[in-house]
């Protein structure tokens, strides 16, 4: 009975790791399901190579001693060479080419009658940017959050701004090195509108961990509203639209602008954007949930928070002018 409880109970463990934001077999996309078909292919076959290896180990001890001629040794030898080494791994290895090979082709950006949308991905330390070429009104840009039409085949184009980062949405695809100099391209597509995780996948320095990505999938009208949103004008009228938040504007524009760009006040492309930062769902790639009071407490606390990420510390500024300049960023909000 107990060892019953604890097999169902090892079971439910083992089960749990297969659900969640970030698990392979949870897909929801046709290229997440490429991969979980892969995966479980290779844990099938491979569970009965196991079993196959162990039985074979028992029966050497098993089997009792037989008196071979050394001719008939040699005969027995080939026999396992050719069938265990040759032919049984060709077998194999073909056998799960030809599922890896039509799985990988629909990652590709092959022609479509229909050409899909293209977001532009790239990898910072320890940040993402995130850009909308094709945008009905000019090119969107955006931060460490990936809104993206479901229901059609999207394609992603990659690359780096330092050193190698990788781009995985774990349920929707396979995942793709972000690599400096070169843009890579995937092809994914979300079934449903939902949440996925998303999380940088090579090890790209001390923040690697803080390197998360919220994505969205959201039906195509939602999509072109975000985008609309975002267009240049309509941030650039946010941004001086509360007067009480006159003297935020000036610290931003004599000390963050250096770095940070918000629309109609600055370019600068070292930090992220934040012409919209009010309106994403985290703060730091990550570290803190966005909420009242959540920019300010950033501002005071980033270095302690994500030590060592690539913004100086500002803590030479009194706490009103954080908090001011925290309340004044929160409304940036389309
Ligand atoms: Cu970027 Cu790891």
């Amino acid at each position: 009975r107990r060892v019953n409880r604890l097999i169902l109970l090892l079971t439910m463990l083992v089960l749990a790791g297969c659900a969640g934001d970030r698990s392979i077999l949870d897909p929801a996309g046709q290229a997440a399901r490429d991969v979980a078909l892969v995966w479980w292919v290779m844990l099938t076959f491979f569970t009965v190579v196991f079993i196959g290896v162990i039985a074979l180990w028992l029966y050497a001890f098993k089997r009792k001693h037989h008196e071979h001629t050394a001719a008939q040794e040699r005969k027995i030898a080939r026999r396992w060479i050719i069938g265990g080494g040759i032919l049984l791994p060709v077998f194999s290895v073909s056998a799960l080419l030809m599922f890896g090979i039509p799985a990988g082709k629909r990652m590709l950006p092959l022609p479509l009658s229909e050409p899909p949308e293209v977001i532009e991905v790239i990898g910072h330390q320890w940040w993402w940017e995130v850009r909308y070429p094709g945008a009905a009104g000019g090119e969107v840009v955006t931060s460490n959050q990936l809104i993206m039409p479901a229901g059609e085949p999207v394609d992603f184009h990659v690359t780096s701004a330092d050193v190698i980062h990788a781009f995985w949405i774990p349920r929707l695809g396979g995942k793709v090195d972000m690599l400096p100099g070169r843009v890579n391209v995937i092809r994914l597509e979300a079934d449903e509108p939902g949440i996925f995780d998303a999380q940088c996948a090579e090890f790209c320095g001390t923040q690697h961990a803080h390197m998360d990505l919220y994505v969205e999938a959201v039906g195509r009208e939602e999509f072109e509203a975000w985008l609309a949103d975002r267009q240049g004008e309509r941030l650039a009228e946010l941004a001086v639209a509360n007067d009480e938040f006159s003297q935020a504007r000036e610290t931003f524009v004599s000390t963050c602008a250096a770095c940070h760009s918000v629309a109609g006040l600055s370019t600068a492309t070292i930090g992220p954007d934040l012409s919209d930062i009010g309106a994403r769902p985290m703060l730091g790639g990550g570290v803190l949930p966005m909420e009242e009071g959540a920019i300010q407490y950033w501002l005071e606390n980033h270095q302690t928070l994500k030590p060592s990420n690539k913004m100086p510390s500002i803590n030479y500024m009194d706490t009103a002018t954080l908090e001011s300049l925290g309340a004044w960023l929160e409304t940036l909000t389309p």
